[in-house]
């Protein structure tokens, strides 16, 4: 019994020694692009079993980030930040990244730097989404989605509706975008000479404490434009008429309108990019991460000016924003400035 017992050990053992080279040699070379946001939690246990089952992995991150750390599972390769420009210039970075022959690039396509080094490498994709604007997963992946069946985003149905829920559905579907930018549009057409300011701090925060947001309300008061401010808290009891309280706004939209006269941002380096592209002046109040450098640039540039968060009093808001609405010569001659990297 017991020599049959080690028999079996021993065969065992062979069997394994002589397999787990082929497990290995069966796995591949995998890129992974993830966005720095809860979504990751979602991939890392996917990336983890990838590991486990013998795929080699790179994970590529920014320099700056809340989320994904290192682990025994993967190599962590880092770009730096703000990243739009220092990105697709980071030579050395891509091209280490195609001498790595990679096999295929695992990501999250919510912002779209994973697709360019996809496509800049021909590599095929996988994704992990929960959800585009406007329905574009479906459409770019050519999935069909009846909206008898599959509820929209932001409607708060299941794949069991009754009747009037499918007829939202539907003309939701149909109508979605374009009905929500023509309310954009009719309130920015609505705002007259004066314009409007977009507000908006960054899509991880769109809550702050109600004392500071009662604040930021008064200073928003005294400006004439109409303020579209993106904000999901509590609604502050002294809020002006000329703001616009919305749960999202199509920023860049916003941004490139001519009415737009001013931009209050946290300094993330989504919106600043989009803040210069557009040519707006900016009042900054910068929360973490990159966003004090980022604020910090563009103020030296004379493209904005910066807020101290914590500190900040309705009149600094105030004078703020109206320095930058109406102070062209301490603000921007913006157009050359949009031709410079920050
Ligand atoms: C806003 O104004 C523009 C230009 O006058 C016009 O073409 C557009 O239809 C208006 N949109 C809305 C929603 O009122």
């Amino acid at each position: 019994m017991a020599s049959s017992n080690v028999g079996f050990h021993s065969l065992a053992s062979c069997l394994v020694f002589f397999l787990l080279p082929w497990t290995f040699a069966e796995g591949g070379k995998l890129l992974v692009i993830p966005i720095d946001s809860s979504y990751w939690l979602s991939m890392r246990p996917v990336v983890e079993r990838l590991r486990r089952r013998g795929h080699e992995i790179v994970v590529l991150v920014p320099e700056i980030n809340l989320r994904i750390g290192l682990s025994g599972h993967y190599t962590m390769k880092t770009y730096s930040v703000p990243y739009t420009k220092e990105y697709v210039e980071a030579e050395e970075l891509i091209k280490s990244l195609g001498e790595s022959k990679f096999e295929a690039v695992f990501m999250d396509p919510f912002f779209p730097c994973g697709q360019i080094v996809a496509e800049h490498l021909s590599l095929p994709s996988v994704y992990l989404v929960r959800g585009l604007p406007c329905s574009l997963d479906f459409h770019a992946t050519l999935c069909p989605h009846p909206p008898s069946y599959i509820p929209r985003f932001f409607t708060r149905y299941t794949d069991r509706m009754g009747f009037l829920q499918r007829v939202g559905n539907l003309l939701d579907f149909n109508y979605g975008c374009a009905l929500c930018w023509q309310e954009f549009e009719a309130i920015v057409n609505a705002s007259g000479e004066h314009g409007i300011v977009v507000f908006s701090l960054g899509s991880m925060v769109s809550e702050i404490p109600i004392k500071k947001a009662k604040e930021i309300a008064d200073a928003l008061g005294t400006v004439p434009q109409t303020v579209l401010w993106r904000y999901t808290g509590q609604v502050p009891p002294n809020l002006p008429k000329n703001v616009k309280l919305v749960k999202w706004l199509p920023q860049n939209d916003l941004l490139a309108h001519p009415k737009t006269r001013a931009f209050i941002t946290h300094g993330g380096s989504h919106g600043i990019y989009e803040g210069i592209c557009n040519a707006v002046p900016m009042v900054l109040m910068p929360l973490f991460g990159d966003q004090m450098d980022n604020a910090k640039r563009i103020e030296s540039r004379g493209a904005g000016l910066t807020l101290n968060v914590l500190e900040m009093t309705t009149k600094d808001i105030s004078t703020a924003l109206q320095t930058v609405i109406n102070d062209k010569k301490s603000v921007i001659e913006t157009q050359p400035f949009s031709f410079y990297p920050v």
